[in-house]
This record gives C-alpha cells, sequence and structure tokens, in this order.
C-alpha cells in the first residue's frame, strides 16, 4: 500500500442553515497529515468533524481552500476517483451478501480479475481473523464482527488514505476497546495513512499520532496526546482532554519560561515554555490535573475532604480549597494515608503538572 499525506489548506466550508443564513461548518482549517501517521480529529458534536472528513473523502464539495493527497491537488477529483476509503459508524454492509462477497464488492466494481481479487482478499481476511465467517450473512455476525468485515472491506481497496467516521459508537464499551486496538494494530501493520474521527477522548488518546482538537468548526491545538494533555493552548482543550480543575487568577510575574500567578490567596510558580506569551496583568486560569493535588503533604494551604471514595486503584476526592471544589485522585491508596469527609488535608500542587491558560 502506498500511503499519502494529505494536506488541507484554508478549507472552509459554508452550509445555508433552516432560516436561509450561512454558517461555517468549518473555518479556515489548514492541516498537514504525513504519509503512515494516524491522526484524529476530535472535537464535540456539531464541531465541524464529520464534514471536514467528507470534504477529504470527496462527499462533500469545499466553499473554499485546498486539498492534496500527495502532491496533487485533489478538489476537483470525484469521490470515486480519490485514493481513499471511509469506514463508517453503520458498516454499511450489503445484507443479502456473504462475508466473503461483501469484502470483494468493491474489487469486482473495479473490474479485476478473479484471482487477483482472490491474492488481495486472503491477506486481509487474514489480518481480520474473518475466515470462519466468509460464507455468513451479515445478520449472522455480531456487531464488531460486522465493523471488522467493513473494515476488511475498505482495507482491500488499498487505499493510499483510510477515513473513518466514529466506526465505534455503535459497539459495547467493552467491544470498542477491543476493535480499536485492532484497528490501530493493522493500522500500524500496514502502515496506511488514517484520518479517525470521534467525539470520545479516550478513542483519540489511545490510537493517535496526532490529535487535533477542533472547536465550533475551528482548530483549537494540534498534538500528540501527551502534548495535549499537558500544554493545552485553551481552557477548552484542557477541560476536553482529561479532567481539570481550573483556579482563577492573574499574572504577577512573567519571567523566561516561569509565570507566576496569584490565585484563591496563595502564589502559584508555574514553568511553562510558552510563558512569553502572557502579560503581567493578565486572567489566567491554572490547570490543575486531579492526580497532581497531593493531600499527604504537611505543607501547603489547609482544605476539607467533602468527598472521599476508595476505588482500590485509587482514591477519589472532592476538597473544599478555601471555596473553590477540587476534584483529586490518589493512586495506590492502599499504601498511603486515606483521608474522610470531613477531614482537614494540607494541599499542595506536583508544580510539574500545573498549566496556566487564558481566562
Ligand atoms: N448538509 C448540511 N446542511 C446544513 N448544515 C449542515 C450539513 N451538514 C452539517 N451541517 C452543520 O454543520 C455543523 C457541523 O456538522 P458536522 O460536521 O456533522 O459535526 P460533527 O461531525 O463534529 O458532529 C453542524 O452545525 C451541522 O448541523
Ligand atoms: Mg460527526
Amino acid at each position: 500500500m502506498r500511503a499519502k499525506s494529505v494536506t488541507l489548506e484554508n478549507v472552509t466550508k459554508e452550509f445555508v442553515d433552516a432560516e436561509g443564513n450561512k454558517m461555517r461548518a468549518v473555518d479556515n482549517v489548514s492541516l498537514q497529515i504525513k504519509e503512515g501517521q494516524f491522526i484524529t480529529l476530535l472535537g464535540p458534536s456539531g464541531c465541524g468533524k464529520t464534514t471536514t472528513l467528507r470534504m477529504i473523502a470527496g462527499f462533500e464539495e469545499l466553499s473554499k481552500g485546498n486539498l492534496f493527497f500527495g502532491d496533487e491537488n485533489v478538489v476537483h477529483i470525484p469521490a470515486n476517483k480519490r485514493d481513499c476509503t471511509m469506514v463508517f459508524q453503520s458498516y454499511a454492509l450489503f445484507p443479502h451478501m456473504t462475508v466473503y462477497e461483501n469484502i470483494c464488492y468493491g474489487l469486482k466494481l473495479k473490474k479485476l480479475a478473479k484471482p487477483e481479487i482472490e491474492k488481495r482478499v486472503a491477506p486481509v481476511m487474514d489480518i481480520m481473523n474473518l475466515h470462519v465467517n466468509a460464507n455468513r450473512m451479515p445478520n449472522q455476525l455480531s456487531g464488531g464482527q460486522q465493523q471488522r468485515v467493513a473494515l476488511a472491506r475498505a482495507l482491500v481497496m488499498e487505499p493510499g488514505v483510510l477515513l473513518f467516521d466514529e466506526p465505534l459508537s455503535n459497539l459495547d464499551a467493552k467491544l470498542r476497546v477491543t476493535m480499536r486496538d485492532e484497528i490501530s494494530r493493522v493500522q500500524r501493520e500496514l502502515g496506511i495513512t488514517a484520518i479517525y474521527v470521534t467525539h470520545d477522548q479516550s478513542e483519540a488518546m489511545s490510537l493517535s499520532d496526532q490529535i487535533v482538537v477542533m472547536n465550533a468548526g475551528k482548530i483549537e491545538q494540534v498534538g500528540t496526546p501527551l502534548e495535549i494533555y499537558q500544554q493545552p493552548k485553551s481552557r477548552f482543550v484542557s477541560d476536553f482532554i482529561g479532567t481539570a480543575n481550573f483556579l482563577e487568577g492573574k499574572v504577577v510575574q512573567v519571567s523566561k519560561e516561569k509565570l507566576t500567578v496569584r490565585t484563591n490567596g496563595s502564589t502559584l510558580d508555574v514553568s511553562q515554555a510558552n510563558a512569553g506569551s502572557f502579560k503581567e496583568g493578565q486572567q489566567v486560569a491554572v490547570v490543575v490535573r486531579p492526580e497532581s493535588i497531593v493531600l499527604d503533604g504537611n505543607e501547603g494551604k489547609k482544605a476539607t475532604v467533602t468527598k472521599s471514595v476508595f476505588m482500590g486503584a485509587i482514591q477519589e476526592y472532592e476538597i473544599d480549597y478555601s471555596g473553590v471544589p477540587l476534584y483529586a485522585i490518589v493512586a495506590d491508596p492502599g499504601g498511603k494515608r486515606i483521608y474522610a469527609t470531613g477531614d482537614e488535608v494540607a494541599v499542595h500542587f506536583s508544580s510539574r503538572s500545573l498549566h496556566v491558560v487564558p481566562a
């Protein structure tokens, strides 16, 4: 398979809504996806993920901008001539065809000879573990098996780019995890370029080389899962990825790669590469991840435990931190002191994991 890179240049899509007003579903999006990369478009419902994917596939025309597969501008190339295949949430299998016939369908349309079809289908049936089900009808398969067939049908086309639109949403939680690992394994084994749409952050975190966080038609941030989690650029991103507590505050000092923030009656020093982009006096929020709240220190500000739940691997706390509610988790609670509701604790934050975003 010849994986292709994909480039979006100032891509915009306008729709006319029910009242006849123009609205921008996708607003000036630029993005580079390298060949063989797994990239995920992540964001809340309605932020423009599907529309972006449909433009890449050729199902939707661009209102503005350019789109390249490799060096080739594909804006005027129809969907069926583009080197990409889409896997849908609904599987879209043909109910009257066997598994094998479903998988062969696209190759038959391409008028490939039977031996060639067999040569292409066999390894994909192998990799997806589908041989035993080859002669079954789709309605004799579980949801997970059907999704496997849908993926196999896309893979035999050997597309330069593989597109996924929320492919796991119809599966139950356990199967979602299994299929997610399966998609990841197959994508890596084949070295295919994958563009994956989801609103599920754990799917995005576990699958992606790069995550593109979208909000209201725009890109908020692009980065590896670690970058997005540790260095969110905005309040939206820090809230959407993982769990975030926010301490409202004001910048009192900016130095090289360090910010001093006055918040909630105390002063916090935060090391941060982009410290220079903040100004003294600016209103900000300090993002405090639940796992970076330390309760068993003797030093720190006094707070009160308002909820304490033993979950085995972790202890979950809610604490009242001078009027600000904080959600904290402590790993391996069995080996530590466990606080009860009503206990007074001293709180501090492991500074490595604090992060400042504009208010
Ligand atoms: N064919 C269409 N006509 C009019 N509005 C549309 C159409 N398709 C999508 N939209 C609107 O564009 C916005 C983005 O939709 P979509 O890309 O489906 O979001 P997502 O996949 O992130 O949930 C939404 O407000 C949606 O209602
Ligand atoms: Mg969608």
